[in-house]
Order: structure tokens, then C-alpha cells, then sequence
């Protein structure tokens, strides 16, 4: 069954593969089939319905093989990081899928030298698991620098069924450490034939025309948005549009020593990015408990926005633009346009990186750009994280 959905899901009939999953659960009312179930709500991007499953199981039958692995998956797709990394350190014998998912949980919180632990410790169990060697360069950049992220790229993609998607990292690092005879030769050997391998490659060629020379690289969201608001001088409004469960604004608050805004409708994407679908990303409107200095609005941009701007008068200092789509980047940037002064900081947050890097908050912010003259600069960038932060000029 599981092999079935995962085809379907893949040629994006998820609904088919949900309806298959369930009448497979219903039939056969087994702890196997409802893990099976919960599989395919994860691999249709339903990850707080996943969760639903995984916990009810986890409960009654808490020795079922693979359970706990796909809890803490589930947890970590919802933004539920903190609780993904207590169920590894709460098991007594962690097995490597569990600690991958900590690792990148611990990743996505910022804690790159405990994340790298946690992936290191999965690696000592599994050494193939290059997905875990790949997950760990994002860390291993903060921790050791280049060197240190390219080798471990390097053993991800020596490992068997490493994915296609890897060599462009690899590019990256090389051509943004200045080794641009090594990134040339990553790129024709296993980019330049390959276009569905290229996003990364061809948005960041196309962002560093832009960038400062002294550019700084991340391979965290936490340190980048930390290093965007320490370069922030302007004094201003602090504000994120795309909340969610609250990762990111807690990273923001803890660091701005001011007021923080945060806009989301909390019932996820207004329409579909890519593959996700409409609605993905939903918390069931269900706020995040934030820092004191945190004021959240909640609902559209469209009617939020403007409200809020107009009692709060004066220029922007950062704005964490994490709403994935053209259309609330662009109701975002058009809301701000008045408020951007020289010195002001936008991150987007899906900037680069994707197949459809060209349609949306690229696209929002080069016709902002355009229209209003603006000139700007990049001034970091996140290869794995896909954030780049800019700072008007002019
Ligand atoms: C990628 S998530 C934000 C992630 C968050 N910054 C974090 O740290 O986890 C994107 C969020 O944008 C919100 N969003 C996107 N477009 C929106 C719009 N036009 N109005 C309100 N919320 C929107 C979605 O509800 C979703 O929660």
C-alpha cells in the first residue's frame, strides 16, 4: 500500500493515496497500517494530521517499531522542534532515524554544535546515511567554516543513492569561499547537464552580481537573522510576515531588544507554492506562545498590514519576509515601500534554492526594486537555509 501511495502522492494525487491509506487503515485496523497512514499524511505534507496518528499510536503501543522515528518527523515538519529533540534525548537507545530528526530539529533551532553531535552520533550507527552527512554541513558551516561543510558534502555524496540535489551546496560553498576553479568544475561535471539539479547554482549566480564583497555566508537561519539585525543600525519597526509556530520571531525577539511584530494568518499559505499545496504550513490558527516584546497580528496581510503600519509610524529597521509566495511579498512590499530608508534590512527567507526561485519573493522584490528605483545590496546569504538578506542604499 505504502509503495502505491508514495507513486501517487508522487504524480501529486495525494488525495488518492489519502483516500487508499485510510480505507487500508479502516480494513485492516492494525498499529502497522495507521503508521502506514501517517506516513502518507507526512509524505502529502499534512504533518500536524501525521502527528495526530503518531501520537495516539505512540501512546497505545509505544514499542512498535519505528514509531518514535516517525513522531519526531512529524513533529519536526510541524515546527515542532523542542519536542522532537526531547523524544530522542527521552529514549533510551536512540537509533540513527531518531537522531537525524533531532539533529535537524536541534539545526532548525540554531544549536549547530549540538545538531552536529546528534548527527554525528547517527553517523557513528549508520555511515551511509547521506542525508544525515548533507544535514550536518549546514551546521558544520557555522561550527567550522568551509572546509568543515564541504567535507561533509563531500562524504554525502559519496555515500550510495546520494540525491542529485547535493552537488549544487557543493558548488555554492566552493564559488562563495572563493575557490572558483574547484566550483567550475563541480558545475561541469554535475551541474551544467543536469538543469533540475541547478536552482541553488542559477538563483545565487544570479543574487551575487548584487552582493558586498564581504558577504557573509550562514549555514543556520538563527545567525543569519542575528547578524541581519546586528547590521540593521537604522532605529525602526522590527517586523516578521510569516510566523507559523513561532521559530524564527523567538530568534528575532531574543536578539532585537525592542518590539517585534509578527503578521500570519496562522492558517497557512493562501495558495499553493510549488508542489505544497493552498493551506499548507497551517497552525489550525492556533497562535505560538511568544516573548513578552513580541506583538502577534493575526489574519491576511492584506487586512492586517496597513492597520498596524498606521499606528506605528516611522521607518523599518528589519523585516523577516517568510510568507513564500509572490503575492504576500508583494502586499508586504508594497505596504513597507514608505518605511524603506537607506540602512533598512529585508531577509527573505526563500529567496534562492527553489525551482520556482524566479516567481516568487525574487520576483516580488527585483519589481519592487524596479518600480521605486530603490538600490540595494546583499549582505548574507544562506545557501542551505535559502535566506538572503539585503540592505537598501539608496
Ligand atoms: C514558512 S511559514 C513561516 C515560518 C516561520 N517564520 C518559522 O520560523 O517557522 C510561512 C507562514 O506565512 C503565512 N502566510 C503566508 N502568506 C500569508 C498571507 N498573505 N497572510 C497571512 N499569512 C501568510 C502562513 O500562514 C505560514 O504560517
Amino acid at each position: 500500500m505504502l509503495k502505491r501511495a508514495r507513486e501517487l502522492v508522487r504524480r501529486g494525487q495525494s488525495e488518492a493515496a489519502l483516500t487508499l491509506a485510510r480505507a487500508h487503515a479502516q480494513t485492516a485496523g492494525d498499529p502497522a497500517s495507521r503508521l502506514a497512514l501517517g506516513r502518507v499524511l507526512l509524505l502529502a505534507n499534512q504533518p500536524a494530521a501525521a502527528a495526530r496518528v503518531f501520537e495516539t499510536l505512540a501512546a497505545e503501543t509505544p514499542d512498535l517499531p519505528g514509531v518514535a522515528d516517525a513522531l519526531a518527523a512529524a513533529w519536526r515538519r510541524d515546527a515542532r522542534y523542542a519536542e522532537a529533540v526531547a523524544l530522542a534525548a527521552a529514549a533510551a537507545d536512540p537509533g540513527p532515524q531518531l537522531l537525524y530528526e533531532a539533529a535537524m530539529s536541534l539545526a532548525a533551532l540554531g544549536e549547530a554544535e549540538p545538531a552536529l553531535a546528534a548527527f554525528d552520533r547517527g553517523l557513528g550507527m549508520e555511515p551511509t546515511l547521506a542525508a544525515a552527512w548533507f544535514g550536518a554541513a549546514g551546521p558544520a558551516l557555522e561550527v567550522g567554516g568551509f572546509a568543515a561543510a564541504i567535507d561533509r558534502l563531500q562524504r554525502a555524496l559519496a555515500c550510495p543513492g546520494a540525491a542529485g540535489r547535493y552537488w549544487a551546496p557543493l558548488w555554492a560553498l566552493k564559488r562563495l569561499s572563493g575557490d572558483a576553479a574547484g566550483a567550475e568544475t563541480v558545475f561541469a561535471a554535475h551541474l551544467a547537464g543536469h538543469p533540475r539539479r541547478r536552482p541553488l547554482a542559477d538563483s545565487l549566480a544570479a543574487l551575487l552580481p548584487a552582493a558586498i564583497p564581504a558577504a557573509r555566508v550562514f549555514g543556520l537561519s538563527a545567525p543569519l537573522l542575528r547578524h541581519a539585525l546586528t547590521a540593521a543600525a537604522v532605529p525602526g519597526l522590527v517586523i516578521e510576515f510569516g510566523v507559523r509556530r513561532g521559530t524564527s520571531i523567538a530568534v528575532l525577539a531574543a536578539a532585537a531588544v525592542q518590539e517585534v511584530h509578527g503578521f500570519d494568518s496562522f492558517e497557512g499559505l493562501p495558495e499553493a507554492w510549488g508542489s505544497a499545496p493552498q493551506g499548507v504550513l497551517t497552525t489550525g490558527r492556533c497562535l505560538p506562545a511568544v516573548a513578552g516584546n513580541v506583538r502577534l497580528h493575526a489574519g491576511w496581510f492584506a487586512d492586517t498590514v496597513a492597520p498596524v503600519l498606521a499606528a506605528h509610524p516611522g521607518p523599518l529597521r528589519l523585516a523577516n519576509i517568510d510568507s513564500d509566495l509572490y503575492s504576500s511579498a508583494k502586499t508586504v512590499l508594497d505596504a513597507l515601500g514608505p518605511r524603506l530608508v537607506p540602512g533598512s534590512v529585508l531577509v527573505f527567507d526563500e529567496m534562492i534554492g527553489n525551482r520556482h526561485w524566479r516567481d516568487h519573493e525574487w520576483k516580488a522584490w527585483h519589481e519592487h526594486a524596479a518600480a521605486t528605483g530603490r538600490r540595494w545590496e546583499a549582505f548574507a546569504v544562506g545557501p542551505f537555509t535559502k535566506q538572503v538578506a539585503i540592505r537598501v542604499v539608496e
